[in-house]
Order: C-alpha cells, then sequence, then structure tokens
C-alpha cells in the first residue's frame, strides 16, 4: 500500500477576471510507506497547492488523492497526518510546554495521555531540557525542533514538512536531518517539500519533481543519480586523437587543455574504453567518474519542459 497516492489529481484556480490557472494538473504519484519522500519544483510549480489537497485543505478540481488508500480529506484520514507549515506561527510567549499543551488540545487528546505524549515528543526532539523555557527564547533550529514535535503529537504514520530546513544554519540543518532519519527508522514516512537539492539529496530515498502543476521524474535517488556516467579524463600530451576513441563510447561533453569529459551510456563501458585508451598508447593521468547531482537533474528535466 502506498503511503500516497494521487490519481490524475488536479485542481484549476479561477482568478476573479475567470481566468483559469491549473495549479496542479493530472498528478499522479506514489510514495511508499516508510520513506523519505522529496517533493520538487521551481516556484509556482504547485508543490503547496498539492500539499493543501493531501491535507484535504483544498478539494481536487478532479481526480483523487489516497493516503493510506483512504480518500484525503476524511478527518479519520487526517489524524494520520502530522502537519509542519513553511511559515509556522509561534505563540512566542508560551512556554515549549504550553505550545504543545495547546496543540495536543486542538488535537483533542484526553490530559492524561497529553501529558504523556508531550514527554514523548520533548524527548525525541531532544528538547525536555527546555520545556519550561519560553518560546521567544529558542532559536530558530529550536523551533524548528518544537515545531516538528508539534507534527508528532498525534503520532502520525505520515509527515508532511514545508520547507523544514530552509532557513537553519548548517547545525540546525543536521539536527532536523537527524530528526528525518530518526522517523523514518520509526518507520514514519516523511514527505517533504524543499529548495535545497543537496539536503534533499542527502535525506531522500525518493524524489517527485513537478513543473508547472505536471509530474516530470518520479522516481527512487539511487536508481536515478547513479544513472548515466560522466567520466573525467586526464591524459599526458593529450590529443583529438583519444577524443575520437572516447567518442565512440559516448558523448564528449567538455573538453580542457589537458582532459575532457566524456558521457558513456552505459557504466560496463569504462573497462573497454581505459582498455581501448591505454592500448593506443594513451598515458593516463587521471579518470575520475563524476556522478549526476540531484541540482543537474533538476535543472535538466525543468529546462526540458521549458523547451
Ligand atoms: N488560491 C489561489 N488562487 C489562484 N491561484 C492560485 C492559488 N493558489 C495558488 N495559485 C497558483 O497556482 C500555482 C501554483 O502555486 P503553488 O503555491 O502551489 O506553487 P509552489 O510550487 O508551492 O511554489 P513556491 O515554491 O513558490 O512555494 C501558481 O501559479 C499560483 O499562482
Ligand atoms: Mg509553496
Amino acid at each position: 500500500m502506498w503511503a500516497i497516492e494521487t490519481k490524475e489529481l488536479t485542481k484549476i484556480f479561477r482568478t476573479l477576471i475567470g481566468k483559469a490557472i491549473t495549479a496542479v494538473d493530472r498528478l499522479n504519484l506514489q510514495v511508499p510507506t516508510g520513506c523519505v519522500f522529496g517533493f520538487l519544483g521551481p516556484n509556482g510549480a504547485g508543490k503547496t497547492t498539492t500539499l493543501n489537497l493531501l491535507l484535504g485543505n483544498l478539494r481536487p478540481t478532479k481526480g483523487t488523492a489516497f493516503l493510506f488508500g483512504q480518500p484525503a480529506g476524511k478527518p479519520e484520514v487526517r489524524r494520520l497526518v502530522g502537519y509542519l507549515p513553511e511559515k509556522f506561527q509561534f505563540h512566542d510567549f508560551l512556554t515549549a510546554e504550553e505550545f504543545l499543551d495547546f496543540h495536543a488540545r486542538l488535537l483533542g487528546l484526553a490530559k492524561k495521555f497529553r501529558k504523556e505524549r508531550i514527554d514523548e515528543v520533548l524527548d525525541f526532539v531532544g528538547l525536555q531540557h527546555r520545556r519550561k523555557s519560553k518560546l521567544r527564547e529558542f532559536s530558530r533550529g529550536m523551533l524548528q525542533r518544537i515545531g516538528i514535535a508539534q507534527a508528532l503529537l498525534s503520532e502520525p504514520k505520515l509527515v508532511i514538512l514545508d520547507e523544514p530546513t530552509s532557513a537553519l544554519d548548517p547545525l540546525g540543518r543536521r539536527e532536523v536531518r537527524d530528526l528525518i532519519v530518526q522517523l523514518k527508522s520509526k518507520g514514519v514516512t516523511v514527505f517533504l517539500n524543499s529548495h535545497l537539492l543537496s539536503e534533499v539529496e542527502m535525506t531522500c530515498d525518493a524524489v517527485a519533481i513537478i513543473n508547472k502543476g505536471k509530474l516530470v521524474f518520479q522516481g527512487r535517488l539511487s536508481d536515478l543519480l547513479q544513472m548515466p556516467t560522466q567520466l573525467d579524463i586526464r591524459v599526458q600530451n593529450p590529443s583529438p586523437q583519444w577524443q575520437n576513441i572516447a567518442s565512440s563510447f559516448g558523448e564528449i561533453v567538455s573538453v580542457n587543455s589537458d582532459a575532457f569529459s566524456v558521457q558513456l551510456k552505459d557504466e560496463k563501458d569504462v573497462p573497454d574504453l581505459i582498455a581501448a585508451l591505454v592500448k593506443s598508447g594513451a598515458r593516463l593521468l587521471s579518470v575520475v567518474p563524476k556522478r549526476l547531482s540531484l541540482e543537474d537533474l533538476f535543472v535538466k528535466v525543468v529546462r526540458n519542459e521549458q523547451h
């Protein structure tokens, strides 16, 4: 069963002058249970609209979203989901404990259960020792952690985080990243939305990329970033001869004074390429494989769409 599955999910907004804006366009997403999933796209791509459809805050124009096999928006389904919005409003005159108790009441948790649960989430985010501190004394990283604690109060099976680390320094990011990893190890599915692609690359098992409301890529990061291999090859006394040999294995993507890069169709060609170069007398100084980064991929798929 998928933690999140959308079928032809579509949201069309009507502006005041009656113009139709298709914010989400026949989106088919499949998020496996227990994974950390990155939901990416340029500004205005439809990410926040999709999150709101998943949370039941908006109704789809067409199509359906399912969470754990049930239609999104049903109250009993909403209860399975913890949510940390991008710009979370903190009542900063409250202490950490009071803040969590306020949110636990909103969830309708009974008093006895509230105390236990607040203890658990404070432990989880490592803020037990600051439970009596006012939120206005918290750093941004601590606020983000308390925000995550809030999202965990209902013991959700799915946590949706909108830009969880964008406002944080490297230390704060690492803390949030560690929390995400811990959530995953507890079997919680994490669906996050971020512009920090290196972060996403570090934390996510799989990603979807949308552009103009449409899905342009979906898949596991491990498969994806391994895929086409680029080799940066440095040779002594470079001559076009070596490039000619390399070009029969793939596309030459760049040439410098003492090096060139070739994009191979298949990783299995690496030994043959090196053998061919050596056999024809090339003295190799270095052969460095360059993996596609998530950023490379993002730029590639979004640009392709635009053309
Ligand atoms: N309530 C609304 N009424 C009309 N148009 C809207 C509404 N909400 C969003 N849109 C439009 O839908 C499109 C997608 O917006 P959305 O906020 O989902 O993008 P996003 O991917 O979250 O962008 P960002 O990365 O900038 O947060 C945009 O063109 C936006 O102007
Ligand atoms: Mg947004």
